[in-house]
Order: structure tokens, then C-alpha cells, then sequence
């Protein structure tokens, strides 16, 4: 049988030691999984281990961690697939959520909370039907995604928006409230989207960053779903938000229609004053100058150093401009739901600028469900 070495994080908030790591060697069959290493260690050589979990089958949700690294289930994950050429496996607490004692986080105080932010029942209007309510086959399947969740925590550990904006409602809890935004039976489809999008931690604060897409278990997307929601907020009920979320959102949309590629000052600027007779709005100035200080740091970070990138309208097209409008045309023709992820500009700055531009990439098109 080969040896692993369980690498653990162990924190107790009451004592007065800081966080450490603890390595343990243990003798377990590969196909076992990270979930009864823990078990075994916890049973046969440190009682003080502290972990949570319930269903070993990837049920429950409750044995959320961080394993190398990533977020994801202990019950779910086996040990010969974790281990490095050592033979190590790094376990730790999920990140975003306060640590209660070693591998227990606390998610009352984020996870749940944020969960009832978002009212997760049912809001029916009038009497209940005599018998069950009949509910169209295609609008259960369009909210079957959402569903799956299990509750662990694991998009909540590794959301970069969270980990900027503590207060942002957070990638389960969107999953959870398009789960009755999609859901017939619900009278307040309206009221739910304009609180989200007013919220200026709502749905117009996720930052497209994929980590909860990839850490989800169930594949519940969440980003997914958060974008449903915005789609719905605009499309179906027209709402706008006093956060300038949605004149953001279109101006990313129609600068990649005309160009393909990322043209910062103008996303900016019609971010928050779209088309000319906004930007000479006397109410728009404000905001616009409220801009200013980001243009600066984007300068000083070198985001925004060559004048492509400070002079609005002046940003290069993409070569073959004209395929990206064939994919909007599509998209529009076919009612279909696609988001457009740039996943790199090429030969714009260099190194000594310090732009994040590594390499000359068309954009990206992914199809969302
Ligand atoms: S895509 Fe949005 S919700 Fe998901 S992890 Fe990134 S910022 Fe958070
Ligand atoms: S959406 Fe996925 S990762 Fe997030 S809590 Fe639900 S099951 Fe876990
Ligand atoms: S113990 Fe239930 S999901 Fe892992």
C-alpha cells in the first residue's frame, strides 16, 4: 500500500496560536478518498483534528475544503489523484468564510447568510390550486442547473469578486435566486431582479472571473446563472440599476460588436454616459469626472499607458471584425444565449509597460447554457 502525507492547516481561533501546518503519514489504498485519509488520521492518530462532514458521497455538501489548493469535496476527490510525485496532499479550510477550528469554516456568517439575502422560497400570488400546481416541463428543466446544488461552499471559497467585496451576495446565493427568477410558480420575478440589480453588491459585481464555474462539484455554473439573471433584468423587465451595472454590460457588448476588442476608455466613459446626448447630460458630468481617479490608476498601473487606451473611439479593430458581427447576428437570429470572454490582446505594450497582454488571441466565443 503507498504512503501519503497528509499536509493539514490547523488553526484554533481560541488559542493564541497563529495558524500552522501539520503533516501526517498515513498507509491507504489510492482509490480512497481524501475524505476517509482524514477519517483514519482522526480516528487512529489526532483526535484534534477538526473537520466537518456527513454523507461521503458527495451529497451533502458538508466536507468542503481546499485540497492543493483548490476548492472541492474531500469525499469526492481520491488520494492517489492528489497526491504530488511525494506523495503530499495539501488540505486546508475554504477561503472567503471565517475558520472556526482547522478545516470548519464558519458559513452562517457568509455562506447563509448571504443565502436568505435572497429570499430562497417560493413567492406565489393568489390561492393555492386545489390540487398540485402544473408547472410547464420546460421551465423545471431551465431551473434543473440550480437545483443541483448541494450547499458546500466551494464557488463561495474562491470568488475573486467576494474576495474584493466581502459584502457581494456571491455566487451560490445568484445560483439560488435565478432558481426562482426561472420558476413560473414565483409572483416577483420584477421585485427580485430590481433588488439584485439596485444591490450594489448584486449581480452587476460579478466580474466574469470563471473560479466558482470551475470549483462547483455539481456543475451548477454559477456565473451562469448570474448573467441569466442579468439578461432577464434587462431584456425581459427593462430594469436599470443606479449602480451604471447595465449601461456597463451594453457598452462591453457594443464595443465588441464594432471592434473585438477591449477599448477601456470608451467602455468607461459609456459605462456611465452612453452616446453622445448622455455625455452632454448636465446630470452625467459627475460621474463622469467620478471616473477619472480609475483612468489613473489604470495609467499608473500601466493598463492604460498607450493612447489607444486613453483616447475613447481610437482603440484598433480586430482584423476580422466582420466574423464577430456574424456571431452576433447568429446569437440574435437564433434567440441563443452566448457570452464573449476576450481572452487576450496582442502586441499592445510590452513588458516595461507591465500590461497583462501575453500573447496575440482572438477572442474567445464560449456558448452559456
Ligand atoms: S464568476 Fe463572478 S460569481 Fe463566479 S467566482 Fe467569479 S466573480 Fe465570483
Ligand atoms: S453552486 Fe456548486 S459550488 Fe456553489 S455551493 Fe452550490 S454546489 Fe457548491
Ligand atoms: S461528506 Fe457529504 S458531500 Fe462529502
Amino acid at each position: 500500500m503507498p504512503n501519503y502525507t497528509l499536509k493539514i492547516r490547523r488553526y484554533d481561533p481560541e488559542s493564541d496560536d497563529p495558524p500552522y501546518w501539520q503533516r501526517y503519514d498515513l498507509e491507504l489504498a489510492p482509490e480512497r478518498s481524501v475524505l476517509d485519509a482524514i477519517v483514519k488520521l482522526k480516528e487512529e492518530v489526532d483526535g484534534t483534528i477538526g473537520f466537518r462532514h456527513s454523507c461521503r458521497g458527495a451529497i451533502c455538501g458538508s466536507c468542503g475544503v481546499k485540497i492543493n489548493g483548490k476548492p472541492c469535496l474531500a469525499c469526492n476527490n481520491q488520494v492517489g489523484d492528489c497526491a504530488d510525485d511525494s506523495g503530499e496532499i495539501t488540505v486546508e479550510p475554504q477561503g472567503n468564510m471565517p475558520v472556526i477550528k482547522d478545516l470548519i469554516v464558519d458559513m452562517d456568517s457568509v455562506h447563509w447568510k448571504k443565502m436568505k439575502r435572497v429570499t430562497p422560497w417560493l413567492l406565489p400570488e393568489g390561492d393555492p390550486p386545489e390540487r398540485e400546481y402544473i408547472v410547464p416541463i420546460e421551465s423545471m428543466l431551465d431551473i434543473t442547473q440550480t437545483v443541483a446544488c448541494i450547499q458546500c461552499g466551494s464557488c463561495v471559497s474562491d470568488c475573486l469578486a467576494m474576495e474584493v467585496d466581502p459584502e457581494f451576495i456571491g455566487p451560490a446565493a445568484l445560483a439560488k435566486a435565478y432558481r426562482f427568477v426561472g420558476d413560473p410558480r414565483d409572483a416577483a420575478h420584477r421585485e427580485r431582479l430590481q433588488d439584485l440589480a439596485d444591490d450594489p453588491h448584486g449581480i452587476f459585481d460579478c466580474t466574469h472571473c470563471f473560479m466558482c464555474v470551475d470549483a462547483c462539484p455539481k456543475d451548477v455554473a454559477p456565473m451562469d446563472q448570474i448573467m441569466r439573471l442579468r439578461r432577464k433584468a434587462i431584456k425581459e423587465f427593462d430594469i436599470t440599476d443606479p449602480n451604471h451595472g447595465r449601461s456597463h454590460e451594453e457598452a462591453f457588448v457594443e464595443v465588441i460588436e464594432k471592434k473585438g476588442t477591449l477599448d477601456e476608455s470608451k467602455i468607461m466613459q459609456d459605462s456611465f454616459a452612453p452616446g453622445i446626448k448622455e455625455k452632454l447630460n448636465p446630470k452625467n458630468i459627475l460621474p463622469l469626472i467620478r471616473t477619472l481617479p480609475t483612468m489613473f490608476r489604470g495609467i499608473k498601473s500601466g493598463k492604460m499607458r498607450s493612447l489607444p487606451k486613453l483616447i475613447p473611439g481610437v482603440h484598433h479593430k480586430l482584423e476580422d471584425q466582420q466574423a464577430i458581427k456574424r456571431i452576433y447576428k447568429h446569437a440574435e437570429a437564433h434567440g441563443e444565449e452566448l457570452n464573449l470572454y476576450i481572452v487576450g490582446e496582442g502586441n499592445e505594450g510590452t513588458e516595461d509597460e507591465g500590461t497583462s497582454a501575453e500573447s496575440a488571441e482572438e477572442p474567445e466565443v464560449v456558448k452559456s447554457k
